[in-house]
């Protein structure tokens, strides 16, 4: 009873052994999903985002969690020479003062995956900044819920 095209069900079959198959229903028992399918739709999401994060071309959206000395010689002229460098792929920044010394700061990018990750393996890498993660999400074909994943 296969039926294909955009937002049509397909039922099919999976064959998994029970010690596999009982803890997975614990887990997404405690994590709320209502159901396998939809426990194993979001699976499916996540595998074709990855996919597509580690692939190339796809275009992505990213955010880039930046710590860092202020004080550090220079550094906030690099950071910001580096996201002009990069304008096609910063579309918008959060900065926050956080103490005398550190900033933190949220970039928003958007394009292929590998791009936004050497977009920010060059602001991490800077010296001065204390710590940083790349998220990468995006929206999984064959259905509009979005998942991420942690690139770094
Ligand atoms: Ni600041």
């Amino acid at each position: 009873m296969s039926r294909s095209g955009d937002g049509e069900l397909q039922r099919f079959g999976v064959s998994l052994e029970t010690d596999l198959l009982a803890p997975f229903d614990r887990s997404i028992g405690e994590l709320g999903y209502p159901s396998r399918s939809a426990a194993i739709r979001d699976l499916i999401r996540a595998h074709l985002i990855e996919r597509d994060a580690t692939t190339g071309e796809a275009q992505m959206l990213g955010t880039l969690t930046l710590v860092y000395d202020h004080h550090k010689r220079a550094l906030s002229e690099r950071l910001i020479d580096l996201q002009h460098d990069h304008h096609e792929r910063v579309i918008s920044t959060l900065h926050v003062h956080l103490d005398e010394h550190f900033c933190l700061e949220v970039l928003v990018l958007k394009g292929p995956g590998v791009r936004l990750r050497e977009t920010a393996d060059r602001l991490l890498s800077l010296e001065g900044v204390e710590h940083g993660q790349l998220t990468l999400t995006g929206v999984a074909k064959g259905g509009s819920r979005c998942t991420s994943r942690r690139a770094r």
